[in-house]
């Protein structure tokens, strides 16, 4: 592991150990990821490896206490996640091409297995070197895909073990959800 990212971990966890409102959490992660994404070695060759079907979550490090985790996220051309929330915070980070980010908003109140109305937001695009901070509790669902002609890297920051947690995906056109937990490449 590279000297800049031990340096970002022991600094992560003292955010984490810290506390705060997502949004206070989630603008300081956002401010201590952002100055190491031009770092050459951020990354080891092992978590940048692609998979030949969809995309790739690598473990770069999970907190003992499952109190945040990071993961090195690879989409390759053309290749876009489902519609999903992620059930915790968290930060990206793009460390190679950009990711196009798009937003959704399920109606409130509604049982998950459940019909809803699902409105779709404004997209983001986040370019290598920037962040974007793409979860919190409020606003959860999105779906990423890799937005250039070469593979995407990202760097995602949680308040959890995202591979490890429940989550949901989502159907657009009936705002039904789905209960996966997406484990770890
Ligand atoms: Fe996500």
């Amino acid at each position: 592991m590279s000297k800049a990212m031990q340096h970002f971990i022991e600094a992560l966890e003292k955010i984490v150990t810290q506390g705060g409102t997502e949004v206070e959490v989630t603008a300081k992660v956002a401010d201590l990821l952002e100055p190491i994404l031009g770092e050459p070695d951020l990354l080891t060759p092992e978590q940048m490896v692609m998979k030949d079907r969809g995309y790739a979550m690598h473990p770069v490090h999970v907190a003992a206490d499952d109190s945040f985790s990071i993961a090195a996220m690879i989409l390759d051309t053309g290749q876009i996640t489902p519609i999903h929330d992620h059930g915790t915070w968290g930060v990206i980070g793009i460390y190679k091409g950009a990711e196009h980010e798009e937003r959704f908003l399920r109606e409130e109140n509604v049982p998950l297995d459940q019909s809803a109305s699902v409105q779709i937001l404004p997209s983001n695009d986040v370019t290598a070197g920037h962040v974007h901070i793409c979860c919190t509790s409020d606003k959860d669902i999105h779906r990423v895909s890799c937005r250039t002609d070469e593979p995407c890297v990202g760097i995602h920051v949680y308040g959890a073990n995202i591979g490890m947690i429940k989550r949901h995906s989502f159907n657009l056109e009936t705002g039904m959800a789905k209960t996966f937990v997406s484990g770890w490449d």
